[in-house]
């Protein structure tokens, strides 16, 4: 049996993945915010399928994560989650669902946990939000942190650029790191920085480290679904590997379609009752 077949069907849950850090196995996880695509996904054997807030520029078009709601994180999330068999399945709280205060992030979490499914949630941010994470664990709830780059503070940021370069942020990031550690995350997403910041982080911590534009010395690695299969064209940062270029696939196959239409060629005899 290949290592593909063997991670097939096994049940991934969060102790799983530190394991996989034990032993040194890369974890693999993919964002998902639909039924069907989803179901392609945990065919794979894939680690963790994350329902990531990124669903507001991909799914809905808009220019940031920031306009996603809670409820239609939920509404991905449930069609996610009656798709994946074997994934550990994230969802991402979305921007003003956990910032203002600790009260508010845990109601929004037990909400994602009640009416998805799902095993857990990912939150951006570090010292700042530390009392949401500790309220939202003392409630069983697991959470995975994510710091670098966190496209939720995009305004604040003002450039999507990659970073921690300077020793100011990237002590910070080191810093922040430790109390999700040791507040009790699960694991850690770290995106678009330097590849030995990453590194260090990933030898320090025991949680696992999933990186995004953090070089290959991480626990694993997370990219966005659209952007790997090329149905986003006109996102190209240098840590993107493109696996396949849906986007051309998609319109070659609707513009055959239309001209089949138009052509009166479809439907056939056979294709018609
Ligand atoms: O929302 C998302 O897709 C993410 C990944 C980029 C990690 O947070």
């Amino acid at each position: 049996m290949s290592i593909h077949e063997s991670s097939k069907k096994r049940k991934v849950t969060t102790h799983v993945l530190y394991e996989m850090k034990l032993r040194e196995e890369k974890i693999a996880m993919i964002t998902a915010y639909d039924f069907s695509m989803a179901r392609i996904i945990d065919s794979t054997g894939i680690d963790v399928v994350l329902v990531g807030d990124s669903a507001s520029n991909v799914m809905a078009g808009n220019e940031s994560t920031l306009p996603i709601t809670l409820d239609q994180m939920i509404y991905h999330a449930s069609s996610v989650v009656k798709a994946v068999k074997s994934a550990l399945i994230v969802v991402d709280l979305p921007f003003g669902t956990y910032q203002g205060n600790s009260k508010e992030a845990l109601a929004s979490s037990i909400r994602i946990m009640k009416e998805t499914g799902a095993h857990a949630i990912k939150m951006e941010g570090g010292s700042e939000i530390l009392e949401s994470v500790e309220r939202i664990l003392s409630a069983g709830i697991p959470v995975m942190g994510h710091l670098g780059l966190m496209p939720q503070s995009i305004h604040k940021f003002g450039t999507y650029i990659v970073r921690a370069t300077d020793e100011e942020e990237a002590n910070k990031l080191i810093k922040d790191a430790h109390l999700l550690e040791n507040a009790g995350c699960f694991a850690l997403v770290l995106e678009k920085i330097p590849a030995d910041l990453a590194s260090k982080v990933t030898y320090d911590l025991k949680i696992p480290v999933i990186g995004i534009g953090a070089g290959a010395n991480v626990d694993g690695q997370v990219l966005v679904l659209h952007d790997m299969l090329g149905i986003t064209q006109e996102f190209s940062p240098r840590f993107l590997r493109r696996y396949h270029n849906l986007y051309q696939e998609v319109k070659g196959a609707v513009e055959a379609y239309v001209y089949d239409v138009k052509k009166r060629d479809f439907p056939n005899e056979k294709e018609q009752y």
